[in-house]
């Protein structure tokens, strides 16, 4: 590619969408919309990039990548005008050629950004437009042909007639354009039009009395959808889950009911690993091959190893080595990282922990801020007791410890290896290795005590 930049167009605001941010940064699949088309450039090796910003300026900069340069289009006043804000970025960038894109249509095709860029240079094009064909073309700009093929205007829906209004070959809403004549063309558009608006689809025009030929690129009509409102997000989601599963399906993972989970863009699984319904994977969630995941289960952020199986739970930020199981209905909270083979079981709640290989924590337990050493046994009920009120504080247990059930560590605390805990002891100080220790009251009858029956009616004996 020669000197190339990117034009995102994000001035929108979240009206329609009834929300408070910006409408870029609504969400489909957990990722802002204007994210999916930052990445897409990404991919295609587009690295220059001006994105136009209106309103939630600050909130919209914050998802963009660091080196993107932003423009500000106080006024909304059309596509044209506002490609217009980043006319000083193109100029002094020395850019040859543009592409300009929206950030409220989120499943544009780096490959397709590719392929057009070929198009428009072979052609020697002023600009090439990506079009699609739809049923129902309300709404978007109409394609008129000229007889040789190429564009020789592009209606909007307010100014087309009935006949015009009848093309459904459409304007996608992303184009590459040369960039002297985008920039020269820019200077000649008007708002007479029904709208009052500068339109930038009124290049098209220039092109025409220039003598310069405007191509297009036919794409699948999902590169064309945008999200107006939340049934528009809706409906985008969707599409995108079709996108995120066939990629999984395809590369041998196992989704027997996939209309059943949902799995965000940046999610990677391997082979051989079957994810059952009800489950949520997202963020930069990595899982190995040959695991079981769910039902009901969600992962966020989290790196799962080879064999793993996690049932009925929550993940989130954290690290599962080989051969773990988790669940059902644990929950591993930011900042662990569990051992190859370490079984976690119900109603288990673990916290910035590191857990020893083949350790078991299986029943009813609450482990923050510890490390727990190999092939350690914790049994039902204990409590790693690390706040104070005031700071949170470390345990530390050893390898190979046996802690009996219903045992309170009040940290900070270390225990060497081969500790065996007593059932039911409140430990408040630290344990050498190879050590028992018993912390509790010893157990006093007294008989004949409770002839009158506290608790029991004489009647019912
Ligand atoms: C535009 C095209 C239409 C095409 C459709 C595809 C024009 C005149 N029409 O129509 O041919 O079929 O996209 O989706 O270009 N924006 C700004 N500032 C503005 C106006 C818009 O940043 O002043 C941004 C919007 O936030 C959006 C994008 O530009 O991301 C497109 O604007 P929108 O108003 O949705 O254009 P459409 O009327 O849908
Ligand atoms: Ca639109």
């Amino acid at each position: 590619m020669e000197k190339v930049c990117a034009i995102l167009l994000a001035a929108g605001d979240g009206k329609r969408m009834k929300s408070q941010k910006p409408k870029v940064l609504c969400e489909v699949l957990f990722q802002p919309m204007i994210t999916w088309v930052t990445n897409a450039l990404a991919e295609a090796g587009i690295e220059n990039c001006c994105a136009v910003l209106g309103s939630g300026v600050e909130q919209v900069r914050a998802v963009l990548p660091e080196h993107y340069a932003t423009a500000l289009q106080q006024e909304r006043k059309g596509t044209g005008h506002a490609v217009m804000m980043a006319a000083d970025y193109i100029k002094s960038g020395g850019f040859t050629d543009v592409v300009v894109l929206c950030g409220d249509a989120p499943l544009i095709k780096p490959q397709d950004i590719k392929a057009v860029y070929g198009q428009h240079k072979a052609d020697g094009n002023a600009a090439t437009v990506f079009v699609a064909h739809l049923s129902d073309p309300a709404g978007y700009g109409r394609i008129v042909r000229d007889k040789d093929g190429g564009v020789s205007a592009i209606v909007e829906q307010a100014d087309a007639d009935p006949k015009t209004q009848k093309i459904n070959e459409i304007n996608a809403g992303v184009y590459w354009f040369d960039a002297k004549f985008l920039l020269e063309a820019l200077d000649g558009i008007s708002t007479s039009n029904a709208k009052g608006e500068y339109y930038l689809t009124d290049t098209v025009g220039a092109a025409v009395k220039g003598d310069r030929r405007v191509g297009a690129y036919t794409t699948h009509f999902t590169a064309a959808m945008g999200a107006n409102d939340r049934l528009g997000l809706s409906a985008l989601n969707k599409m995108a889950q079709y996108y995120v599963l066939d990629r999984l399906l395809s590369d041998g993972v196992d989704i027997p009911f996939r209309d059943q989970v949902v799995v965000g863009p940046n999610v990677k699984i391997s082979a051989d690993t079957t994810i059952l319904p009800g489950c949520i994977l997202k963020g930069d969630t990595t899982i190995g091959e040959g695991c079981e995941i769910g039902p009901n289960t969600q992962l966020t952020n989290t790196v799962v190893g080879n064999g793993c199986k996690v049932v009925a739970s929550f993940v989130d930020s954290s690290q599962l080595e080989d051969g773990v199981s988790i669940g059902p209905m644990a929950n591993i909270r930011p900042g662990c990282v569990i051992g190859q083979k370490v079984k976690i079981g119900d109603f288990v709640e673990v916290k910035s922990s590191v857990i020893g290989a083949k350790s078991a924590i299986s029943h009813l337990s609450y482990v923050g801020d510890s490390d727990v050493g190999e092939g350690c046994n914790l049994g039902c009920g204990i409590v790693t007791v690390n706040y104070d009120g005031k700071n949170k504080h470390r345990t530390v247990i050893g390898s190979e410890s046996f802690i009996g059930c219903n045992t309170n560590l009040i940290a900070p605390i270390t225990l060497g290896d081969r500790v065996y805990c007593a059932a039911g002891t409140t430990l408040t100080e630290d344990v050498p290795s190879e050590a028992l220790v018993i912390g509790r009251c010893r157990q006093t009858v007294k008989e004949n005590k409770n002839k009158d029956g506290l608790r029991f009616k004489k009647s019912n004996r």
